[in-house]
C-alpha cells in the first residue's frame, strides 16, 4: 500500500463545504481529516456534530475524525452514527484509553490515538497492539497553519522501530504543518498517512497539490 494522505477540512472553505468535500472526493487524497476541537483540551473551538454531519453527506472516502476534547469515551457512540471510520482520541485526555479504544472498535471503528509533541511514544508500548492509527502530532494541537516542529522525525523512527518489534498492524499518522519541504523524509522515518491541511487548501490548486504530495510519495 502507498503512502495516504489526508486533506484536513479544517483550512477549508466554510461557506463552501461541499465543493471542498467534492474536491477531495474528486482527488487522489485518501481520507477526510476532520478536527473537532471543544476549547478545554485545546485553546480553539472548530466545529462538531451538525458540520461532521453535512461533510459525511457528501464525503464518499473515509472519515477520520480527530478529536481534541477532553473525555472523548463520551461521544463515542455519536462520532459512529456520524459515520466515522476512525476515530483518533489523544493520550493526554484519556484517563482509561483501554478502554476507550475497545469502545471505538466495538461501535465498528478503527481506533486512533494522537500524542502531544512533548509526549514520548514509549508510553504507547503497553497498548500498540490496540490501536489502529498512531497520530504524531507535528505542532500543538488547536491551529492550522502553524510550522511543522523538526523533533517528530526521531518520534516517527523510534515509534517505527516500536512497531516492528512488536509485530503491532499500527499505522504512523503525522498531522501539522505538513509539505512536501517534509512530507518525504517523513515516509523515509516510517510515516504511513500524511494530514495536510493549509498546504492543500491554501495553494492554488488543492487537487494539483494532493497529486503532487502523492506523485512525491511514490
Ligand atoms: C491541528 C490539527 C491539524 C491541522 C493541520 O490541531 O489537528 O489536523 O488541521 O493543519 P496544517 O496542515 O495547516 O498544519
Ligand atoms: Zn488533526
Amino acid at each position: 500500500m502507498g503512502i495516504l494522505v489526508a486533506p484536513s477540512l479544517l483550512a477549508a472553505d466554510f461557506g463552501n463545504l461541499e465543493r471542498d468535500c467534492k474536491m477531495v472526493n474528486a482527488s487522489e487524497a485518501d481520507w477526510f481529516h476532520i478536527d473537532v476541537m471543544d476549547g478545554v483540551f485545546v485553546p480553539n473551538i472548530s466545529f462538531g456534530m451538525p458540520v461532521l454531519k453535512s461533510i459525511a453527506s457528501h464525503a464518499d472516502k473515509p472519515l477520520d475524525v480527530h478529536l481534541m476534547i477532553v473525555q472523548p469515551e463520551r461521544y463515542i457512540d455519536t462520532f459512529a452514527a456520524l459515520g466515522s471510520n476512525i476515530l483518533t482520541v489523544h493520550y493526554e485526555a484519556s484517563t482509561h484509553l483501554h478502554r476507550t479504544l475497545q469502545s471505538i472498535k466495538d461501535k465498528g471503528m478503527k481506533s486512533g490515538v494522537a500524542l502531544n509533541p512533548h509526549t514520548p511514544v514509549d508510553l504507547l508500548e503497553p497498548i500498540i497492539n490496540d490501536i489502529d492509527v498512531v497520530c504524531l502530532m507535528s505542532v500543538n494541537p488547536g491551529f492550522g497553519g502553524q510550522s511543522f516542529i523538526e523533533n517528530t522525525y526521531s518520534k516517527v523512527e523510534k515509534l517505527k522501530e516500536m512497531i516492528l518489534r512488536k509485530n503491532s498492524s499500527a499505522m504512523i499518522q503525522v498531522d501539522g504543518g505538513v509539505t512536501n519541504k517534509n512530507a518525504k523524509k517523513l515516509v523515509e522515518a516510517g510515516a504511513d498517512v500524511l494530514v495536510a491541511g493549509s498546504y492543500v487548501f491554501k495553494s492554488p490548486n488543492p487537487d494539483n497539490t494532493i497529486k503532487d504530495l502523492k506523485n512525491l510519495l511514490k
